[in-house]
């Protein structure tokens, strides 16, 4: 696959190599972005900071920004907030009013082109007479990959693709996995000890990691449309599974127990703060059903419940980004199912020790070192005093 950046020329011939190139390119996530100018760079992540303002709010749409500037000032700016609200460039073109004639567009997604609740944003751009569009990176759905650009194109506007390509890519990843593989993302979040424990012998697990780190995943939680534990981890931790004070964005709590052996007050039960939802088996404990419901948690029977059914059901429902912050059995049952992509592997400098104690990930079914699920783009970084390692399995 070619991932070099894509940049365009207003003459026929090097628009038609760009075309090509548009099909083949960007969804192998490149890793720098050379395309434009320092200025256009610096446009593109005032889009993204504008994008990330709807952070957890969009699916099963992108999170998108956009800016129109004209004589090296902002002029108009936008982002999508919600799914079946209009687009980025919509709030932009609004604010700019007839001054976008001429002006140029930055828009991190590639305008779409095809009429849903409002006309397609090519049209809207080329209406309002904007002389130049600046794309972070074209349409993942390969159906309509380059379908706006060539839209803008033959309206005689300008357009560059792939400023910040990768910075895009990234915070839209959820979103590219939705299209391209028709699931959620799936994304394996654990704390652990230095000696590779998520909690004591005893199931003691509070805290494994600094508060740094306990803010990290309250940041994810608030990007994530669900999280994901087993019946176990509520049995043990008692969780709450909210962002706490790092936003009023809270993401769908959901607990998968097939036995519905379950405590009859636990934290996850009170819903006035934050959705909860059940998955379980058909059949299972009736009555602790009908109690749970009563206290507004939903709850889903399913005839066999596995995550890939649960992740089936999350696409269903619209979901970019599911997060598992399960036990080692569910996150090797997740593993197995292939609905863990990204994992998130946060590691304090501590030893606990003990033979039995709970680990990240239970049995693989692996039995030689060869067999390692090796992770790619890896990438390291301190959060306070621990590590956190990021990487995604081979698909
Ligand atoms: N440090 C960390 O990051 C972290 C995170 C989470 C948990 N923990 C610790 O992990 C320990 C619990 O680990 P665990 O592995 O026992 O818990 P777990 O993986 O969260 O839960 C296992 C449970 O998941 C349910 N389940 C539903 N569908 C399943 C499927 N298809 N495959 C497997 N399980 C399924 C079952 O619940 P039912 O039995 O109810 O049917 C099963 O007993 C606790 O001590 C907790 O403190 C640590
Ligand atoms: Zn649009």
């Amino acid at each position: 696959m070619d991932n070099s950046p894509i940049v365009a020329h207003p003459d026929a011939e090097a628009n038609k190599s760009q075309e090509n190139a548009i099909n083949t390119s960007t969804l192998g996530y490149s890793q720098s972005s050379e395309v434009g100018t320092d200025f256009d760079a610096r446009m593109m992540q005032r889009c993204l900071e504008l994008a990330r303002r709807a952070l957890g709010c969009t699916s099963p749409n992108p999170m998108v920004g956009a800016v129109i500037v004209k004589d090296g000032k902002i002029i108009g700016e936008g982002f999508h907030p919600k799914a079946g609200e209009p687009h980025a460039e919509v709030f932009a073109l609004r604010e700019a009013g007839e001054n976008a004639r001429g002006a140029t567009i930055y828009v991190s997604l590639e305008p779409c082109n095809h009429y849903g609740r409002t006309p397609p944003c090519s049209e809207a751009v080329i209406k309002a007479g904007l002389a130049k569009v600046v794309v972070g990176m074209v349409d993942p759905n390969p159906l309509v990959a380059g379908g706006g650009i060539a839209k803008l194109r033959s309206g005689g506007i300008e357009v560059i693709v792939g400023v910040e390509e990768a910075a895009c890519q990234k915070l839209n990843e959820g979103f590219i996995h939705r299209i391209l593989h028709r699931r959620p993302l799936g994304i394996l979040k654990y704390a652990m000890t230095l000696d590779g424990k998520i909690a004591t012998t005893t199931g003691h697990s509070a805290w494994v990691t600094s508060r740094d780190s306990r803010n990290a995943v309250y940041q994810v939680r608030v990007a994530s449309d669900a999280v994901v534990i087993g019946g176990n981890t509520v049995r043990k931790d008692n969780p709450y599974l909210t962002s706490h004070d790092q936003s009023a964005r809270n993401p769908l709590r959901v607990v998968m127990s097939r036995t519905l052996d379950l405590p009859v007050e636990a934290h996850l039960w009170q819903t006035e703060e934050a959705p909860t939802l059940v998955l379980t088996s058909t059949g299972a404990n009736p009555d602790f059903q009908a109690s749970l419901r009563r206290r507004g948690v939903e709850v889903i029977e399913m005839d066999l419940l596995t995550p890939d059914k649960a992740m089936a059901y999350f696409y269903e429902r619209g979901f970019c980004n599911v997060l598992w912050e399960c036990g080692g059995t569910l996150a090797a049952s997740a593993i197995k199912a292939g609905a863990v992509q990204k994992v998130l592997a946060f590691i304090a400098p501590k030893i606990i020790g003990g033979s039995v104690a709970p680990t990240p990930v239970g049995d693989l079914g692996l039995d030689t070192m060869t067999e390692a699920l090796s992770l790619e783009r890896v990438e390291m970084r301190f959060v306070g005093t621990d590590c956190l390692i990021e990487g995604y399995l081979p698909l």
